[in-house]
């Protein structure tokens, strides 16, 4: 029984408004790599066999659209077949019952693989998603299919359409960015799962919460900068963690 279980446990089932910031840890069990750590898709040696030597920072970025929309349309497809192909994993599952059974629970992502919400969670995308294009004239979204032509249009306009995620650069969408911040300024506790916790401004919620006074819990088999803050951290992967603290029964005593 991981140190610290029976008390995060105890914090959870007592809350009755709940914030939990996920990121790309959450999915690494259901096959799609995180951006930075080991095997991540951040790190410049992955990123050699991708796209001829390109970084993939390089290609999440508007200028990186704007010099060749072709390359970064490819480099998004791929992703977006992965995260299509993939299963939510049981930590996602965890998250979705968690939220059916709090009576406030937001769930923040940083993730645009759409894995919590075919997990059957209702989810706050704060970097977009994968699963759609989004029109560069008219911002309508189109939905994306196995297979779907580079570059997609827009169904409604016929405009070139871009992928629909938030790049290097560009501001978060501010309805959504501005109810995460109500969500973790008013949560009694808050969850970060699998997140470095080096990308602002989503890191900056966990220290919010944390100033509003609530017990802040981090699922993550490494230290990261927001460890020092947290009144519990379990030190496992999201599948490994996630489960025995969200599950509805009792941690069992001297856990
Ligand atoms: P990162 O790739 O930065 O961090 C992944 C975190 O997950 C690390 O802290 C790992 O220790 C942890 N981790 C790895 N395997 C895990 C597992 N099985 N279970 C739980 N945790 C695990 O991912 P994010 O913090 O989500 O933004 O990255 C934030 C943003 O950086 C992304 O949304 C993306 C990227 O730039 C944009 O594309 C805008």
């Amino acid at each position: 029984m991981p140190s610290g279980l029976t008390e995060a446990k105890a914090a959870l089932l007592a809350a009755s408004r709940v914030a939990v910031l996920a990121g790309a840890g959450l999915s690494a069990a259901s096959g799609i790599p995180t951006f930075r750590g080991q095997g991540g898709l951040w790190r410049p040696s992955e990123t050699r066999t991708l796209f001829e030597g390109l970084r993939p920072e390089s290609l999440a970025t508007p200028e990186a659209y704007r010099r060749d929309p072709e390359l970064v349309w490819t480099w998004y497809r791929q992703r977006f077949e992965l995260a299509a192909q993939a299963e939510p994993n049981p930590a996602h599952y965890a998250l979705a019952e968690l939220q059916a059974r709090v009576a406030e629970c937001s769930l923040v992502t940083q993730n645009v693989d759409g894995l919590q919400q075919r997990a059957g969670a209702r989810v706050l995308e704060l970097h977009g998603n994968l699963t759609h294009s989004r029109c560069e004239c008219c911002e309508h979204l189109g939905p994306l299919a196995l297979g779907f032509a580079i570059p997609p249009y827009c169904s409604r306009c016929g405009h070139r359409a871009r992928p629909n995620v938030v790049w290097f650069g560009e501001l978060l969408p501010q309805a959504v960015w501005e109810e995460a911040l109500a969500a973790f300024a008013q949560a009694e506790v808050a969850l970060v799962v699998g997140t470095s916790g080096v990308v602002e401004p989503a890191a900056s919620l966990a220290r919010l919460a944390k100033d509003g006074g609530a017990f802040l819990i981090e699922v993550n088999p490494e230290a990261t900068p927001l460890s020092h803050l947290a009144d519990v951290t379990l030190r496992a992967s999201a599948v490994e963690g996630l489960p025995p603290l969200l599950g509805k029964g009792h941690a069992a005593p001297n856990g």
